[in-house]
């Protein structure tokens, strides 16, 4: 393969960047000619695409967000619209095409592949939420902007003595609200896949209370409901000092953590020699530590778990 393109899609998440260089780098080291793509699928089907050299990823392993822009594209959703893009591929003779995104990008991928163009997908979404790899990218970071932001707020709740419900994003998986809120020492974490009882989140509060406990912060997914009628419930039922903080984007920007960076770069690196090596059709993942390959109908056929040892773990310690 002489020329292959990459694109991101989707919501964006730290460390995409630093995919993004090593798919050029390592495409470049491998006399490949390396196009990078403006906007994800909307900017393929307008033809915005440029040649990249090593010096244009200089400088952005370290960044947030996207250089290359990103967008989600209802056009390409449509059989036309893959075609067009196999079109403008094949009319600036590109053999190949990497994408870096979630789930919805992956499945447009897995239609190009389908109809004959190969591609290549990286998991990049802060939600965690790819079956087949153990960590999405951008999600280490995004768990630790979420880690400052509760410590930050546990000063303020520990001097007011109040209660906070942190809501955090998550639509389908609860990963970022379990993960920071064992880390964050919450006192419950509500996620959307166990069901939580009111009645038992707010007997936690009111025991922790009786304990002594100045304050108590409670995570919430936000994929189970809205932080604030979590937040009414408690006030209403114990008549504690109560306050919402929704964190919302604040977890999809910053600098990407040593450990995203690592992902982006072996994930980006790993995708350009499957290519290489002629498949297609495929997913890169991390699983105990090594780098693999799933297909994209297992990707999703694949059951996401719970980690219920975590769950309970958080619950045990936060008493
Ligand atoms: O997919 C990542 C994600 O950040 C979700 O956690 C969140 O629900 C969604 O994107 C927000 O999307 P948008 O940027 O379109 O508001």
């Amino acid at each position: 393969m002489k020329r292959i393109a990459v694109l991101t899609s989707g919501g964006d998440a730290p460390g995409m960047n630093a995919a993004v260089r090593a798919v050029v780098r390592r495409g470049i080291a491998c006399d490949m000619e390396v196009y990078g793509v403006y906007h994800g699928y909307a900017g393929l089907l307008d033809g915005q695409l440029a040649l990249m050299n090593a010096g244009s990823v200089g400088d952005i392993i370290q960044r947030g967000g996207t250089i290359l822009y990103t967008s989600r594209c209802d056009e390409f959703r449509t059989d036309a619209g893959q075609q067009k893009a196999i079109e403008q591929l094949k009319a600036n003779e590109i053999e190949g095409l990497v994408v870096i995104g979630g789930d919805g990008s992956f499945r447009g991928a897995h239609k190009l592949t389908e109809k004959g163009f190969p591609t290549i997908g990286i998991p990049g979404t802060i939600d965690n939420d790819i079956p087949g790899t153990e960590m999405t990218l951008g999600f280490d970071t995004a768990v630790n902007t979420v880690i400052e932001a509760i410590d930050k707020i546990r000063d303020t709740a520990t001097s007011h003595e109040r209660t906070y419900v942190v809501e955090v994003m998550g639509r389908h998986r609860g990963d970022i609200a379990l993960w920071a809120g064992l880390s964050g020492g919450a006192e419950s974490i509500l996620i959307p896949e166990i069901e939580h009882e009111m009645d038992e989140v707010i007997q936690r509060l009111m025991d922790g209370h009786r304990r002594g406990k100045k304050h108590s912060i409670i995570i919430v997914s936000e994929g189970v409901c809205s932080a604030s009628v979590i937040g009414d419930q408690i006030k209403e039922a114990t008549g504690f000092d109560t306050r919402v903080t929704v964190l919302g984007h604040v977890q999809r920007g910053g600098s990407p953590s040593a450990y995203d960076r690592m992902l982006g770069s072996r994930f980006g690196a790993r995708a350009v020699d499957l290519l290489q090596k002629g498949e297609a059709g495929r997913m890169v993942g991390i699983q105990q530590n090594r780098i693999v390959a799933v297909t994209f109908d297992d990707v999703f056929n694949g059951v996401l778990k719970t980690d219920n040892e975590m769950y309970e773990l958080s619950k045990s310690l936060s008493i």
